[in-house]
């Protein structure tokens, strides 16, 4: 291994495992063959604007057609300029007129186990009721209206229904608190708040509307506030302001057509709280983001019209948005949502579901991954997971073991898992095998989605040989790119397209090794140097990983006087904690991966501090690992009794 110059990464990993998609599988696939794969690669390549353009003019809904495909005033992008379109009608009317209203939309199951099922029609016909109801309440095109709802088809039509008469949602997750809620509604200059009287999780109901009314004293745009009614509780009512969903769409008729919006209209606003603390808020808007959505939907999942597809997402998220809204409905799939926990009665709630629903496509994060390795190889056994035919990942780097885990165990080997990488900022899914064409390999996203030009860079700018990691960047503009940073235009640019002039900068590290193939390395902050050796978060921790002892790690960079930076690891177990395994997990990454990459210290912990959203909060515990205060925002911790822990580990 040599010295990493300026910008660049090490890899010390080595993953040679590779897995061919199946005969059966490829067959019935859209994209078939690498070959398939490579011809419609290069012709969006060549070409990006025609490929879009044809793609928006044949998966779009046109009102008006548009003139113009692209008008690219680095770094601000317009998509399909002139025409008109509308997310809610292509996401539901759309399938309705084509005679498939009878299909199941949204499959549904609350936590304590209450079921629902809406066809397109259906799903139509309740969406069309709430927009009328929002109109009803004053709510006009562009006007913000701030969604903080359990996972219920209630948040999904809520979704929807503003999407259908131009308002711009934005979805907080409700788990934040009042005074996160608040600091969005201000910077969003939200009008109308929507939420319910409280929400089920792991057994308990918090009460949500308690929450919005401390929200709601700190919020002074919002006028009108609507509450659904889900656990039946006595929720506080302000007279005037506040307005039960039932009452409401009760007293609208349930015919209000969607609005024909410009392509650029926006269409949500989802807070990201990114590396520096302070949320902004990513702008996504109509025409580029949903074809966006459908198209890479319909790639990546390969969907076929009985697939019963769940991504167990909360819609909170981006993930939420594009995978469970506005690309499944777009691709007139069947879509499974779940409200609850997964450990809810019990630690098998996933795989009971997966079982009763005949879930075909199951697409989740590495972190509940992790946790169902933790919790035990016994909550699977017993369920019948043979409906299951693709599966899917996203959100942070998965470690191989984990892969393998994910396919054998839940996938019966059968299966080809979709490593899918993308970001709130890209709106949807930028690389992931496509899983009839592309083998895959434990760990890599493989290979860029037809459209989507990445380029692997150092400090100068320059493409790094390959092998080597840099900084992974996008170098044309594509549909679902974000618009920008609500009120922070500067941010905008100077966050994602300064640094690298011309290029959309993704904050990610990255290398491509000799089949092409990428494998994701980590946030650049995160990068260890270790005696100028610049290391990848994610091969220390996959090393780790790796051993049979161990459920998750997480390690960063601390200060040493000599080596520069040394390497701290946080690891949770699968058994008991002792000296010897501390050693043993030391010898082991040494000998998986090299001296180098040995950890100096190993920690043992309960459980890891993550977002709000399953990442583990590096940041925080490269200020425990160097005995710093901790100084970041920690708004979207999620369990403070983690950081208590680790701290009193140290006195
Ligand atoms: C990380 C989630 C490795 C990455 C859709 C990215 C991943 C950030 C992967 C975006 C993956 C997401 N492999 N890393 N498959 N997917 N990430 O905005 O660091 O919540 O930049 O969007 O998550 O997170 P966000």
């Amino acid at each position: 291994m040599s010295e990493a110059s300026e910008g660049q990464v090490d890899t010390v990993m080595v993953e040679q495992r590779l897995f061919e998609p199946s005969e059966d599988f490829s067959r019935q696939a859209r994209i078939k063959s690498m070959e398939d794969y490579q011809q419609l690669y290069d012709r969006a390549a060549s070409d990006p604007e025609a490929f879009w353009a044809e793609q928006a003019r044949e998966h779009l809904h046109w009102f008006t057609p548009f003139t113009q495909t692209l008008q690219w005033d680095n770094p601000l992008a317009k998509w399909f300029i002139g025409g008109t379109t509308n997310a809610c009608y292509n996401c539901v009317d759309a399938h309705v007129a084509a005679g498939r209203g009878d299909q199941l939309a949204i499959l549904w199951e609350g936590e304590p186990g209450d079921q629902r099922q809406l066809t397109y029609r259906q799903l139509q016909e309740e969406v069309s009721r709430f927009a009328g109801a929002l109109k009803q309440l004053g709510t006009q095109p562009g006007d913000v209206v701030s969604i903080y709802m359990p996972m219920t088809p209630e948040l999904a039509i809520a979704m929807l229904a503003c999407a259908r008469i131009g308002a711009v949602h934005s979805v907080i997750f409700a788990g934040f608190s009042a005074e996160a809620i608040a600091d969005r509604n201000n910077d969003a200059g939200a009008k109308i708040q929507l939420t319910s009287d409280g929400l089920h999780r792991r057994g308990k109901v918090l009460p949500l509307k308690e929450t919005v009314d401390q929200a709601l004293a700190k919020s002074p745009t919002v006028e009108k506030c609507v509450v659904l009614r889900r656990v039946g509780n006595d929720a506080p009512m302000q007279s005037g302001r506040d307005h039960w969903w039932h009452e409401l769409v009760d007293s609208v008729e349930a015919d209000c057509p969607a609005e024909p919006m410009d392509s650029e209209a926006p269409l949500f606003i989802l807070y990201t709280s990114g590396s520096t603390g302070k949320p902004k808020g990513i702008r996504h808007t109509t025409a580029g983001y949903n074809l966006y959505a459908k198209r890479t939907f319909q790639w990546v999942f390969d969907h076929r019209p009985d697939d019963v597809y769940w991504c167990t997402a909360d819609c909170g998220w981006i993930t939420g948005h594009s995978y469970i809204v506005y690309g499944p409905l777009a691709a007139g799939a069947t879509v499974l949502m779940y409200e609850g926990a997964p450990n809810h009665p019990a630690e098998d709630r996933f795989w009971e579901i997966v079982e009763k629903y005949r879930v075909t496509i199951l697409y989740t994060a590495p972190t509940a991954i992790r946790a169902f390795i933790k919790w035990g190889d016994e909550h699977v056994d017993g369920h019948d997971l043979s409906s299951l035919r693709l599966l899917g990942s996203v959100g942070e780097g998965i470690n191989p073991e984990a892969w393998m885990w994910y396919h054998t165990k839940i996938g019966g080997g059968r299966c080809p898992i979709v490593d899918t990488w993308w970001q709130t900022e890209t709106g949807g899914i930028m690389m992931s095998p496509l899983p009839g064409a592309i083998a895959t390999k434990p760990g890599s996203c493989t290979k860029p989605l037809p459209g989507i030009r990445p380029r692997i860079v150092g400090e100068d700018g320059q493409n790094v040989p390959q092998g080597r990691g840099g900084m992974l960047c996008i170098d044309h503009p594509w549909p679902g790119m974000l618009r920008g940073i609500w009120g922070d235009e500067q941010r905008y640019q100077e966050q994602y397209w300064s640094k690298v002039p011309g290029m959309y900068l993704t904050g990610d590290n990255a290398r491509q090794d000799s089949d092409g193939y990428y494998w994701i390395m980590g946030r650049i902050d995160d990068v260890i140097n270790v005696s100028g050796h610049r290391l990848s978060t994610i091969e220390v921790e996959s090393a780790l990983v790796s051993h049979p002892a161990v459920a998750e790690a997480a390690v960063v960079g601390k200060p040493d006087e000599i080596k520069g930076q040394a390497i701290a690891a946080f690891v949770t177990l699968r058994t008991d904690p002792n000296e010897e395994l501390r050693q043993g997990l030391k010898l082991h990454v040494r000998q998986e991966i090299g001296a180098l990459a040995q950890p100096d210290d190993i920690r043992f912990t309960a459980a890891l501090p993550k977002t709000r959203s399953g990442k583990i909060m590096r940041r925080l515990l490269r200020d425990i690992a160097s005995g710093k205060e901790q100084t970041g925002d920690t708004s979207t911790l999620e369990d403070f009794s983690v950081l208590a822990k680790l701290r009193d580990d140290e006195e």
